[in-house]
């Protein structure tokens, strides 16, 4: 019997939370909800390949502060310390434009804001990796958006690119993920760029590094300098594919915490896994996916559906 109530509350807990969340939440409230974020995200990523890994970081940068809830979209105000002021996005998250534009193409099809700017950061990351040419899943939809935000929580939360394996697992965890979500989440570095700053103390200092690879990099990012010099996060940045996973096992990683991924610790076996099988990077990637989209969403009551983006409703 005692067995039997908690089961049931187990349930009542799961439906009540992150799972009260529904790939069809928008099928009645606004049928071309999805394929308009679709058609404005693939214009996006036709104009420049990049946009689509800086939507990505985006909704994970989203989802890491307080949870899925666009607390990242807002704009510095007199009540709102914004988190786009913090360590890992200021001069560095990207796309902003893109997500505006995206909230008014919706609001004007649906016509009224009906879609929350959270699920939009969700559904632009899935639609970029598609683009890319990665793996597609099902989105759970009918978050809605915060009236707050934190930047100091920001600076906490969101993981630096110095850290090493023990410091990335115990942040991910610090979210609910685990070890496996970790190295397939980070496979998200397999498109996209990074600025000189991120990696300099790498590629100068490390000896965990291919010689040539870091060679090949300071050439593009000075000792002093260039803090701002792209370089990318793997061969292959307009491309989802495994090449990341390839450069890992070569040392060739960009950033300390990718290459702590490799190179004796527990997630060894399954960064080769990764690189022999696609396959099962894609299933992980996008599993993990939606289990980061499922990070404290708020739902029902709480929050607000958001007009602009950038602003709080009032
Ligand atoms: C594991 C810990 C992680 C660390 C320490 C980290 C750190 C970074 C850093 C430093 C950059 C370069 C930013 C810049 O130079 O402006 C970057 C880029 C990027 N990150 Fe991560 N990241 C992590 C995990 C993730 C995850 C989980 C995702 C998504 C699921 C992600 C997606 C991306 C993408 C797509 C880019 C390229 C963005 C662009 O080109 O605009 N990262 N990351």
């Amino acid at each position: 019997m005692g067995s039997r109530v908690l089961q049931l509350l187990v349930l009542w807990s799961l439906a009540t939370t992150a799972f009260s969340l529904s790939p069809y939440y928008y099928k009645n409230i606004c049928p071309q909800a999805l394929p308009t974020i679709r058609k404005v995200v693939e214009a996006a990523v036709y104009k420049e390949r990049r946009m689509g890994a800086s939507l990505l970081r985006l909704h994970f940068h989203d989802c890491f502060v307080n949870g899925c809830d666009a607390s990242l979209l807002l704009d510095p105000s007199p009540t709102i310390d914004s988190e786009k002021n913090s360590l890992a996005n200021r001069n560095s998250a990207r796309g902003f434009e893109v997500i505006d534009a995206i909230k008014a193409e919706v609001d004007k099809i649906c016509g009224r804001p009906v879609v929350s700017c959270a699920d939009i950061l969700a559904v632009a990351a899935r639609d970029s990796v598609v683009a890319l040419g990665g793996p597609s899943w099902k989105v759970r939809l009918g978050r809605r958006d915060s009236t707050t935000a934190s930047r100091t929580q920001a600076d906490t939360d969101l993981p630096a690119p110095f850290m090493d394996l023990p410091a990335l697992i115990n942040n991910f965890k610090n979210q609910g993920l685990n070890e496996r979500d970790l190295v397939a989440l980070s496979g998200a570095h397999t498109i996209g760029f990074a600025q000189c700053f991120t990696f300099r103390n790498r590629i100068y200092n490390a000896t965990n590094i291919d010689p040539a690879f870091a060679i090949e990099r300071r050439a593009t990012c000075p000792l002093t300098g260039g803090n701002s010099n792209l370089a990318p996060l793997d061969p292959t940045p307009a491309h989802f594919d495994t090449a990341y996973f390839n450069n890992l096992v070569n040392q060739r990683g960009l950033l300390i915490s990718d290459q702590a991924l490799f190179g004796g610790g527990t997630t060894d076996e399954l960064v080769n896994t990764y690189k022999l099988y696609p396959h099962v990077f894609w299933n992980d990637f996008a599993h993990s996916m939606i289990k980061m989209g499922n990070i404290k969403p708020l739902t029902a009551d709480q929050g607000q559906i958001r007009v602009n983006c950038r602003i709080v409703n009032n």
